[in-house]
């Protein structure tokens, strides 16, 4: 169980708070505003027989051609599309500053780039777009740390060298759409797929033996527990870790005297996940903490998220982690309604997850002790928030809801308890779920009940990196990154390649929840202690990669983005902070491609004027520096960002086209 480090948010809290504050879910909250026109308001707040229900989603379902005759099945076809497809992402860390060395992308000899001036040159310097017109954001580095995890010191930043006054910067700037387009059409058709699936080799059968082994037939699946702060997120994951003795009583007792110390006796179940002093003092979760637990069928590799608006890009780091998640609602009188009105976190957390790509949602209406168990209050609750939840896009299946009591322990791991006469398992011995309730049913029961998604573990090898630490004791010159694998496997010993750098390194050993193992593969998250590499070549959201099929690195890139309910429409030229797994970099909107109907996905005009609130469009953007990604056709999990603005989530899309 670890907090990650906490990314330098104190040292630079000054810039976040005046990023973050009244951050709001005013993007999203927005998006559900009532004072909206009878038809928006139709279009968001849809029952599940309403088509758009899904428009948050129908953008990423391919475009459909205009025939009218096809309209019927199109409908449903773009509905079954969606339920499959998962949403596009979001990300937010607004402090870190990565290799900016460009080195030649040799990965795709396809990907035939026309021989342009700006992109030729763009291979081989440094960092060669600026965008003209972007606020500065403070650069941050990884935080090296001592193996232990102890120190959190921050390492000097690196200053990048600017080179916004390259002569090669803003190459879009007075290139018409047209040649734009043109150049698109002409790459498109070499960068559709880049990346190839890779036989699983002979020798890798012994260790994915060894992981199966590892996984003793269970499957593996990553929780991520969000919710508006102080719902008890911490309480009820401690209490639940206590009770599966994951947590020994001798460490309870210690947390229940450290609470009594501090004055703060409620919170000795939160102080489980809760590890650092701040957070214990302050009796608010500020960066994501881990544990792992098994339920009869699962490992499940829980992160607990902070609640607290202030640390939403720490909520998204450890919501990129995750498969699936538990949404806390706090059930108090007028609690529910902050954390779910305007500027409320529930809201923002929910359509956040959606857009990372969570699909299955535990609904824990928690603190249902102090409304004595109030099944008329829980049904109020389910009922708003499932009537949100489908117009985000949440498929009804896949959402169940569970009063819950995190403080009192009731009905986390024991069914029918005496306080909710309502709610017992005799009277539902099927597990039939009605409307999103399966009366006698555990968290723990619904937790199992969860299904892991497919594992890519026979697609090259990716781990996007989220924490660089230095490690001490395993040999000179060699450092720990951590991060969830997004797909392939990797062994102790092999030689893998850290894009963008292109430093060759060797994986000396491998962790997982502190125990060294002789492989992993995708969906564990992991501690690679790697040699090999220059330490300051190694940042956030840098990808550790198969040398023979290296991540594309792109700093112009063609999306399909679905707008979120913004005041300023997007124009050519609107400027962007560019949301990716854990990293975020600045960028530029420079072509509006098309715009689509948000529900169909149909082509509505091509190079549109601008894109208004509440519409979907392709459109390209320029990033000042390199980010590692693929397609989402290929790895849904690099193929996601979010859009944001002045500390507001403008849209959320997928990359369609990596052009440079
Ligand atoms: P952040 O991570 O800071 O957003 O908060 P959190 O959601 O993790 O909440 P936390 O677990 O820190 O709990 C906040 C307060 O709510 C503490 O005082 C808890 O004792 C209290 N609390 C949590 N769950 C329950 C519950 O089920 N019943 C009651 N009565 N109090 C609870
Ligand atoms: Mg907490």
């Amino acid at each position: 169980m670890r907090h990650s480090d906490f990314r330098g948010m104190e040292k630079n809290a000054q810039t976040l708070d005046e990023e973050y504050d009244g951050l709001s879910a005013r993007s999203v909250d927005d998006h559900y505003n009532y004072p909206l026109s009878p038809s928006v308001h139709g279009e968001f707040m849809a029952d599940g027989t309403n088509r758009k229900e899904h428009s948050l989603h129908a953008f990423v379902a391919p475009k459909q051609n205009k025939n009218r005759k096809n309209k019927k099945n199109k409908g449903t076809s773009i509905v079954n599309k969606v339920v499959e497809e998962e949403l596009p992402v979001v990300q937010e860390d607004p402090q870190r500053t990565r290799g900016r060395k460009i080195l030649r992308d040799d990965f795709d000899t396809q990907f035939d780039m026309e021989p342009d001036d700006d992109i030729e040159r763009s291979k081989n310097e440094t960092v060669p777009i600026r965008p003209s017109g972007l606020e500065t954001i403070p650069a941050r580095v990884a935080t090296l740390k001592i193996s232990d995890r102890s120190d959190r010191s921050i390492s000097p930043q690196k200053q990048s060298k600017s080179t916004y006054d390259s002569p090669s910067v803003t190459p879009r700037q007075g290139v018409s759409p047209s040649s734009v387009s043109r150049r698109n059409e002409n790459t498109s058709s070499s960068v559709t797929s880049t990346l190839k699936r890779r036989p699983i080799a002979a020798d890798r059968t012994n260790t994915l033996r060894d992981y199966n082994e590892r996984l003793e037939g269970r499957d593996l699946l990553n929780l991520v527990v969000v919710g508006h702060v102080d719902a008890g997120k911490s309480t009820l994951m401690g209490h639940l870790l206590v009770k599966l003795k994951v947590v020994d009583d001798r460490t309870m007792h210690k947390n229940k005297t450290e609470a009594a110390r501090l004055g703060k006796e409620s919170f000795s179940y939160a102080f489980v996940l809760d590890e650092s002093e701040e957070e214990r003092q302050r009796g608010v979760t500020m960066d994501i903490a881990q544990a792992q637990f098994k339920t009869k069928t699962k490992i499940v590799n829980l992160v607990d998220a902070p609640g607290h608006k202030d640390f939403i890009p720490n909520m998204i780091n450890g919501a990129a982690q995750a498969d699936v998640a538990i949404l806390v609602i706090d059930s108090r009188r007028g609690e529910f309604e902050t954390g779910f009105e305007f500027g409320g976190q529930t809201r923002e957390h929910a359509l956040l997850l959606r857009a990372l790509g969570v699909s299955q949602l535990i609904c824990g209406v928690n603190k249902m002790d102090t409304i004595e168990w109030s099944q008329e209050r829980f049904e109020e609750i389910v009922k708003k928030l499932s009537s949100f939840l489908k117009s985000s896009g949440y498929k009804e299946s896949d959402i169940t809801y569970v009063p819950l009591s995190g403080w009192t322990g009731e009905n986390l791991i024991t069914p029918n308890n005496p306080s909710l006469s309502w709610y017992q398992k005799e009277d539902n011995p099927s597990n039939i779920k009605i409307n999103g309730v399966i009366c006698g049913a555990t968290l723990l029961d619904l937790i199992d009940r969860l299904k892991p998604p497919e594992r890519p573990i026979s697609k090259p090898f990716r781990l996007c990196i989220t924490d660089v630490y230095r490690a001490t004791g395993i040999g000179a010159g060699t450092v720990s990154i951590s991060g969830r694998i997004d797909c392939g496997g990797v062994e102790v010993n092999e030689r893998l390649l850290l894009r963008p750098s292109n430093d060759q390194v060797t994986i000396k050993t491998v962790q997982i929840e502190n125990t060294n193992v002789s492989s992993a593969f995708a969906g564990d998250n992991v501690t690679l202690n790697i040699q090999g590499v220059d330490p300051t070549h190694l940042f956030i959201g840098n990808v550790v990669c198969d040398p023979e099929y290296p991540i594309p690195c792109a700093t112009i890139i063609q999306a399909r983005i679905i707008i979120f309910n913004i005041s300023v429409p997007i124009l050519p030229g609107t400027p962007i902070v560019f949301h990716f797994k854990s990293m975020q970099e600045q960028g530029k909107i420079t072509n509006l491609i098309e715009e689509l109907d948000r529900s169909t996905g149909e082509l509505k005009r091509k190079n549109p004027r601008l894109l208004t609130k509440n519409s979907s469009g392709v459109i390209e953007i320029v990033l000042q520096r390199q980010i590692c990604c693929e397609l989402y056709s290929d790895v849904k999990e690099l193929g996601r960002f979010m859009l944001r603005q002045s500390g507001l989530t403008m849209a959320a899309g997928i990359i369609t086209k990596i052009i440079s």
